[in-house]
């Protein structure tokens, strides 16, 4: 007899994953293929983490689990850097250490959600928020966003939403779009969510990824919000999979709580690593060099990528895609995208893991790559649409 599998976890797969599956099985065939479909910094984490892992990788606190919210040390580094990046005081012990941002949004909807609550989130906007959501049988509320209007979110249209949610995430800058959000609209944002009632979560993973004015973090509107950050992005360490989070007091212990009995610990030689990365200066001239590369391959892009592939959209002003209005050359990105990996050995990901309802019409490119591969890219795909469109 088939037993039952429990309807939370039906969720749709995460499309980018067979394209990244794909252009490695290509690569695995020394079939060289250029990647433009994860959110992959090209280089290297910072040297004085990269430092630590050689200088711990004897210390048997390297291989051994941590405090649950993680090490102290790493939680006071995050604290100088809240600090330094947004002049905000925040208690070290009001910071959790998750497996990548990931986990943490998992641990976020679990401790401040019950089961059936709603919870609001704009599209196009990163599709794993809203398969967690469905995993924790929470109902997502989806707020379309136009490319007319700057894909942004407004309070106008939250308090238009009926009923009023529970909970609202954010990301800025966001994914796919790359819109950051300006000081005044985290602001109206937070303080719309303090007055309402709602619980604000707040995605700041590509936070220092800024090609105009710097980021703003929600916990300098609304002390009830919470922060999601890791160091995948700015610090180029997806795979160290350390994340954190910033919660309001009365939401530390819950969450402290999940983690030990979920995950336990996360990796200690990586946060270690990670806590060495925080406390070097240098580390911060290192990764602003890797910003001042994304801006050039966003420029290269879009000076060199024909319209009929970029489409009209706003600029990015933050992260390392390119949401690009391919509608021109397909009206099925998943098609496209197939055509790109297949004719072109470029691999980018379909608008629909983004937006199910006009994601066919867009395609992302993710630019965190080298400049090299950047400028590859845009003739081949110049010299496509040239033959096929
Ligand atoms: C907007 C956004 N949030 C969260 C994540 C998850 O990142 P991680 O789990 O590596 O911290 C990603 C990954 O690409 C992302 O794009």
């Amino acid at each position: 007899m088939a037993l039952r599998i429990s309807a939370r976890s039906e969720l749709p797969p995460f499309m980018v994953m067979d394209v990244v599956e794909k252009a490695e099985a290509m690569q695995a065939s020394t079939h060289e293929v250029l990647r433009m479909e994860m959110g992959q910094p090209a280089s290297l984490p910072p040297q004085a983490a990269l430092a630590a892992l050689q200088r711990y990788i004897d210390d048997p606190r390297a291989h051994s689990y941590t405090l649950s919210r993680g090490i102290t040390p790493l939680r006071q580094a995050i604290a100088r850097h809240y600090k330094r990046w947004y002049d905000l005081v925040i208690d070290p012990d009001q910071i959790l250490i998750t497996m990548g941002s990931s986990v943490g949004f998992l641990m976020a909807f679990l401790t401040c959600f019950d089961a059936g609550a709603r919870i609001a989130m704009t599209v196009p906007g990163y599709s794993a928020y809203r398969n967690l959501m469905l995993s924790a049988s929470l109902e997502p509320m989806l707020i379309d966003v136009y490319a007319e209007d700057d894909w942004r979110l407004s309070v106008e249209k939250l308090a238009a939403l009926s009923p009023r949610p529970d909970g609202l995430l954010i990301a800025n800058p966001a994914n796919p779009t790359g819109v950051a959000l300006s000081g005044a609209e985290v602001e109206a944002i937070a303080k719309w969510c303090e007055a309402n009632g709602v619980r604000l979560i707040s995605d700041e993973i590509y936070h220092g990824i800024h090609f105009g004015a710097a980021g703003h973090c929600a916990r300098q509107y609304a002390s009830s919000a919470l922060v999601l950050n890791s160091f995948s992005k700015y610090f180029a360490m997806t795979g160290h999979r350390i994340g954190w989070i910033i919660a309001p007091d009365d939401l530390v212990d819950p969450l402290d709580r999940l983690g030990q009995n979920s995950f336990i610990s996360a990796n200690a030689l990586s946060q270690m690593a990670a806590a060495a990365a925080l406390d070097d200066p240098d580390s911060y001239r290192q990764m602003d060099e890797y910003v001042a590369r994304y801006r050039i391959n966003r420029d290269l892009l879009l000076a060199r990528l024909p319209e009929k592939l970029l489409g009209q959209f706003p600029y990015p002003d933050g992260g390392f895609y390119i949401y690009a209005d391919t509608r021109a050359l397909s009206a099925d990105s998943a098609v496209l995208s197939n055509r790109f990996l297949d004719e072109l050995s470029i691999s980018v990901t379909p608008g629909c893991d983004f937006d199910e309802r006009l994601g066919h019409l867009y395609t992302r490119l993710s630019f965190a790559g080298s400049t090299e591969d950047m400028a590859e890219a845009a003739q081949r795909l110049s010299d496509w649409v040239a033959q096929n469109a």
